[in-house]
């Protein structure tokens, strides 16, 4: 069966890895979480001593830039891909409040996303991916047959990410998270580059009142219908 590429794209903490990453297993793709590319990049900006009272020096990221290696490995215990940092698995510490406070400004710097978006299309290059993101269908693969736009509202989203953060034992604030979701939506809609936005074809979900298993099934349906085109 010919395969094709799926660009997911949307806000902050609404479900789309979750969704992404079941569907690219079920239809054996590979799954790609762009923003953990971001996030990596972030945790290293952090660990070398990038940021300066909340500012980064950019000129010192562009000079390391290079030697920021990101790479995904699948976890045999979860059955899904961890982030690799320069080697060192870090799907962990790159999910932390510390670092979704600071990717935001770090994913808005023109030439961290010029390295990003390059990396991106190298792993899509043979097509069979399913790939999440904020740029995906709009500038990383505008061409892919698939493409989707998933939104829910921010108190829903802040609720999901607590819910989350809780399960695993973390300290959260549901007022801080929503402020948050609420910072990130701002800056990710109104940046320079690539600001996140609707590809005028893809698909809008919005997901606010969806189960996780009604959502699965109408991404499948759309899968199926995305093949029969081809
Ligand atoms: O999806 P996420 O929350 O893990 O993304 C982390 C940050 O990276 C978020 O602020 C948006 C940004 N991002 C981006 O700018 N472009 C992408 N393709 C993916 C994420």
């Amino acid at each position: 069966m010919k395969k094709i590429t799926i660009a997911i794209d949307g806000f902050s903490s609404c479900g789309k890895s979750t969704m992404a990453k079941d569907l690219a297993r079920e239809i054996g793709y590979i799954y790609i979480d762009s923003g953990a590319m971001y996030r990596a990049v972030t945790l290293y900006s952090i660990e070398n001593d990038i940021f300066h009272d909340g500012h980064i020096d950019a000129e010192k990221l562009k000079e390391q830039l290079k030697d920021i290696h990101i790479s995904f490995r699948l976890n045999p215990a979860t059955g899904r891909p961890d982030t690799y940092l320069n080697g060192v698995n870090v799907e962990d510490r790159i999910r932390t409040m510390e670092v979704s406070s600071r990717v935001s400004p770090i994913a808005a710097l023109d030439f961290v996303r010029q390295a990003m978006v390059a990396q991106q299309q190298e792993m899509g290059k043979a097509k069979g991916i399913v790939m999440d993101g904020r740029d995906i269908g709009t500038t990383v693969f505008p061409e892919a047959e698939l493409k989707i736009f998933v939104t829910a509202s921010p108190e829903i989203r802040a609720q999901r990410r607590y819910d989350e953060l809780k399960a695993k034992g973390e300290e959260a604030s549901l007022d801080e998270i929503l402020e948050n979701v609420k910072q990130r939506d701002y800056i990710d809609q109104n940046r320079e580059v690539s600001p996140l936005r609707k590809a005028d074809d893809a698909l809008l979900l919005d997901n606010s009142h969806l189960t996780i298993l009604q959502q699965k099934e109408w991404l499948a349906e759309q899968f199926r219908k995305a093949i029969d085109k081809e």
